[in-house]
């Protein structure tokens, strides 16, 4: 039994996600992380909300809601919409959770032994009405150059100048508009990724499986530039985890909290931590997923994330990693993504544009959306979402194929031979060549899943289920029936097995018609099938069984055209 590390990128607090943030980690991450329980391998799949930074201050401001009472409510919310999506996680944690901040707090301090640490002084604008410093885009004022009244701290957007926020005129805070601003020195502590180079070298050069998109960023940052430039650690906030060194005061560095970027990725380490905290475990339980010297090196650890989201996972989060000296778990493969985009522009969270998590759920059931996103997951391109497109997705994929053949044979059998498996006849050539057709099918459909290549999977998984289509269409049971009944028995005993069949493969992209296919047969555990002939042969004889519900509904011309109307402006939060 092969053991999995699962981790997806940790979505921001502030707010509901949109389906194209879904489909570049969290959904993907859940169709390997039940693939390989499916598979009866030992899974641990995390995920967390990330909670700190400005972003989180500014969406609690906004609430009226004191940060750390907003986080917990938003965090609520996003567990519940992703159990809403079926999303497996073992756990759902975050990133504000006392096991981060000893966790981030520790690896600061190994950092800060190993020499890798450095402090700098900065210039930083204070505000005085919000009592705080205001980082470059929190600041306002009028263009030197162009004298557009709203350029920003760091760069001017009506006349692209690259500013500091010491240049504008009338510089004002973005937040509540006050004058009252003041420069003040202030000390950071800054990561010295650049001492790291030669390790993170060797150690992405190691890494000849990744994907093209993953290692041309990395590759791209850390040659090119300056990308592996020494990084600032913290910040001048209230919200987020005070810098210490371990479990010391860090002098000078009172009133600091560490960067968002920083503690965020050390979240999937803690995440275990709670994970191991909520059910009652030791210690020793998250350690054998994440310390190599205690159980984790036959451990193979997946991320998946946005392509934004590269640069982070293959040089900031290993420099922490390797920089602390100590035997963490480094990643083995990382699976990234594109952006989808929404009807020819950009999904976008600060536009309201597209189609959100909780909004998809109200007019369709999780499968569907599951199904058309991973079906179209921007693999080695940006991929586009059109109503069009999902409608014709969902109606021919997912009604007219799986959810036909299902239904086709129930109720045929039903009407010639009762909600029981009958017996009689013999397999011929048809049903041969159809096993052995499946039986390369399911090879390939496993080495792509093995993979990742999650729209290759669905191909093949749809090519799968049309195989069960074309061999009852060919073979035909109700014209059969009226001359070699028991041939027909055997067909159709045949078509339920198929069913059960399709219902365990689909597991891993349709949870819920795949309880419902296992329910109405009566299945009372899924196996992943070893050999075609042998599963398939499972149901026999009098084994009982009830037609299950319509599994999909066709999406009408009228609900396509009104949701299109509907979600073709912006949300208004
Ligand atoms: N919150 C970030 C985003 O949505 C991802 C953080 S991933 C982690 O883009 F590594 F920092 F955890
Ligand atoms: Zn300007």
């Amino acid at each position: 039994m092969a053991r999995h590390l699962i981790t997806s990128a940790i979505p921001y607090i502030n707010g509901i996600k949109h389906l194209g943030n879904l489909v570049g980690s969290q959904l993907p991450a859940d169709l390997f992380a039940r693939y390989q329980r499916a598979r009866g391998n030992e899974v641990l799949f995390l995920c967390a909300t990330d909670e700190h930074g400005t972003p989180a201050e500014l969406a609690a401001a906004k609430a009226g809601k004191p940060v750390a009472e907003y986080c917990a409510e938003m965090h609520a919310v996003q567990a519940e919409i992703a159990r809403g999506f079926r999303l497996s996680f073992d756990h759902f944690g975050r990133s504000s959770s006392p096991q981060n901040h000893a966790l981030t707090q520790h690896f600061a301090g190994r950092l800060a032994e190993a020499g890798l640490i450095s402090e700098v002084s900065e210039k930083q604008v204070y505000s005085h009405a919000d009592a705080r410093f205001l980082p470059d885009r929190y600041i306002e004022g009028t263009c030197p150059n162009c004298g557009y009244d709203k350029a920003r701290g760091d760069q001017c957007e009506n006349c692209t100048k690259q500013l500091d926020p010491t240049d504008l005129i009338d510089a004002r805070s973005a937040i509540s508009g006050s004058t009252d601003l003041e420069v003040r020195e202030t000390k950071h502590l800054y990561l010295r990724q650049s001492a790291l180079k030669d390790e993170l070298d060797t150690w992405i050069e190691s890494k000849t499986d990744w994907p093209v998109l993953t290692t041309s960023i990395a590759k791209k940052w850390l040659h090119d530039g300056d990308g592996l430039r020494d990084r600032g650690i913290t910040r001048d906030l209230d919200w987020g985890i005070p810098v210490r060194k371990g479990t010391e005061e860090w002098p000078g560095m009172e009133g600091k909290v560490f960067y968002v970027w920083f503690d965020a990725p050390i979240e999937y380490i803690a995440c275990a931590s709670e994970w191991a905290e909520a059910h009652g475990l030791e210690d020793a339980d998250w350690h054998r997923w994440w310390r190599t010297d205690k159980g984790a090196d036959d451990v193979r650890y997946t991320q998946f994330m946005g392509k934004d989201n590269v640069p982070f996972h293959t040089l900031s989060f290993p420099a922490t990693l390797i920089g602390s000296g100590e035997p963490w778990k480094m990643v083995d493969h990382l699976k990234s993504f594109n952006y989808l985009n929404y009807d020819g522009g950009q999904f976008s969270t600060s536009q309201g544009r597209g189609i959100f998590m909780d909004q998809a759920l109200d007019l369709l059931p999780a499968d569907y959306w599951r199904w058309w996103l991973l079906s179209h997951a921007p693999e080695s391109s940006d991929s586009e979402f059109t109503w069009e497109n999902f409608q014709s997705s969902v109606n021919k994929d997912l009604a007219d194929v799986l959810g036909n053949f299902i239904s086709r044979i129930t109720k045929f059998c039903r009407s010639k031979f009762g909600e029981a498996v009958p017996g009689g006849g013999a397999y011929g050539p048809a049903e041969d060549a159809l096993i052995a057709d499946l039986t390369t099918r399911v090879a390939r459909y496993a080495t792509l899943m093995d993979g990742m290549e999650v729209r290759k999977s669905a191909q093949e998984l749809r090519a799968i289920w049309v195989c069960g289509n074309e061999y009852l269409q060919s073979v035909a049971p109700w014209t059969t029936f009226k001359t070699d009944p028991d041939a027909a028995a055997m067909q159709t005993r045949l078509g339920l097995n198929l069913a059960h069949l399709f219902a365990v493969l689909s597991a891993p992209f349709l949870p819920d018609a795949s309880r419902k296919i296992l329910e109405s047969l009566n299945v009372g555990e899924a196996v992943w099938p070893k050999d075609q002939s042998e599963f398939l042969s499972q149901l026999s004889q009098g084994h009982a069984f009830e037609v299950p519900e319509v599994l999909f509904a066709k999406i009408s011309e009228e609900e396509c055209e009104s949701w299109k109307t509907r979600f073709s402006g912006i949300r208004q939060a």
